[in-house]
């Protein structure tokens, strides 16, 4: 039942206006006000889902009473009634400064302001649905991690799937793993799948929706949600079609799909990169401590995040195969990058190539191994920093 306030510029207005709506069997009038001052303090009082005011109210006029109400009582919608002859753009743009979601004339016919009431009074409606949900509940909001490092073979792969496994576990169904760009399949080797599809289908298609990019995702034993690189073989064929626009797309469709996005991101190659750590709520930037390219390299990685508007807390610092032979210490790193490391993950080699060779992650596989209890620790590092319901902040 539509719940609708009415009012009156003169003495009779408001009947004439509910034998009108009369006609409709979902529609109650839960009020009348007699002037414009009124209207506002009522609408206020009684939140109708939907409110009619006449734009020539004596005392306040209707665009003022209409501006009140609409900032004291948001989620009722409101409805102008003009004169007849004021159906212009002028009247419009009032209407709307004024927070109206409607503008009728005295002329229109009773079905005219039926319609007009059933489409403003239904933001309650919207606000019931999952999407409002997603937009004000900011335990709900999507988290996007990159898992990326200043060259290759210095663990993304190994860390962004274990991470992604470990926020599966916990978020069950709702993380979703991108092997993104990576030339050679690595992420479907560390999980041993064999995807169908995957990055390179929706890279070539026309337009991107939803359903298409779930029919490009393969789901891992573990419940994780995988989307394969393309093959190394169509590089060529897709190369060309992926571009920043596409990649957006990609992005925003995952994020309203999944709690958890995250990206095995290959050192930086250009805009499209570039692009995907600026969307990122979160960069996990891997390095080690075996040679000192790698940690200058990191450096600048760092250095050119943070001057790209980055909050430094953004960024976490993964120190990979860290042990006692390294031939660098975590001061060293720490004087040439100025940034805090938010986790170690000890060497381990016997584990780590095991794992990889049968496919199985290692925090599934050895999951009281050192490496695997590193990463689980920077997955509830994560965790526990996300928005909790009530709070506000970003993810
Ligand atoms: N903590 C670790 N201890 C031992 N070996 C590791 C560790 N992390 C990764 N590796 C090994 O390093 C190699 C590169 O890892 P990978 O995750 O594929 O790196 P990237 O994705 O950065 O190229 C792999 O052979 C992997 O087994
Ligand atoms: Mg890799």
């Amino acid at each position: 039942m539509i719940r609708v306030l009415l009012s009156e510029n003169t003495p009779g207005a408001a009947d004439e206006i509910a034998r009108k709506l009369a006609q409709a069997d979902d529609i109650k009038v839960v009020g009348y006000a007699r002037d414009g001052l009124e209207a506002a303090q009522m609408a206020v009082q009684l939140e109708p889902d939907a409110a009619l005011i006449f734009t020539d109210m004596s005392g306040m006029d209707g665009f003022q009473a209409c501006h009140m109400a609409s900032l004291a009582a948001p989620k009722t919608g409101y409805i102008l009634i003009a004169p007849a002859d004021s159906n212009n753009q002028e009247t419009w743009q009032k209407a709307m400064n004024a927070g109206a979601r409607g503008l009728v004339t005295t002329a229109a016919s009773a079905d005219e302001l039926i319609a007009a009431v059933r489409q403003a009074g239904a933001l309650t409606t919207h606000m019931a649905k999952p999407e409002f949900q997603l937009v004000t509940d900011v335990s709900k909001m999507p988290v996007t991690i990159a898992v990326t490092g200043a060259k290759g073979g210095i663990g993304k792969t190994t860390i962004a799937t274990n991470l992604a496994i470990c926020l599966q576990k916990e978020f069950p169904g709702q993380v979703v793993l991108v092997d993104f760009l990576g030339q050679y399949g690595d992420v479907p080797l560390f999980l041993n799948m064999q995807p169908a599809g995957g990055l390179g289908e929706l890279m070539l298609l026309e337009e991107l929706d939803a359903d298409m990019v779930r029919a490009q995702l393969a789901q891992h034993s573990s419940g994780l949600w995988v989307l394969a690189a393309p093959d190394g073989n169509d590089m060529s064929r897709i190369q060309p079609n992926i571009r920043v626009p596409r990649i957006a797309d990609l992005i925003s469709i995952l994020r309203s799909e999944y709690r958890f996005v995250v990206f095995d991101a290959p050192p930086l190659v250009g805009d499209v990169s570039w692009y995907l750590l600026s969307r990122c709520n979160y960069v996990i930037v891997v390095t080690y401590l075996i040679d000192l390219a790698a940690i200058r390299d990191t450096a600048t990685l760092i250095e050119t995040l943070i001057n790209s508007q980055r909050p430094a807390e953004s960024i976490k610092l993964v120190v990979n195969r860290r042990s006692q032979r390294n031939p660098f210490s975590t001061a060293d790193l720490q004087q040439t990058v100025n940034h805090d490391i938010a986790a170690e993950i000890p060497e381990d080699s016997t584990a780590v190539t095991s794992a990889l060779n049968e496919g199985i992650p290692l925090v599934l596989k050895a999951p009281s191994s050192p490496v695997a209890h590193a990463i689980r620790g920077l997955t509830q590092d994560i965790i526990a920093e996300l928005p909790k319901r009530g709070q506000q902040g970003q993810g």
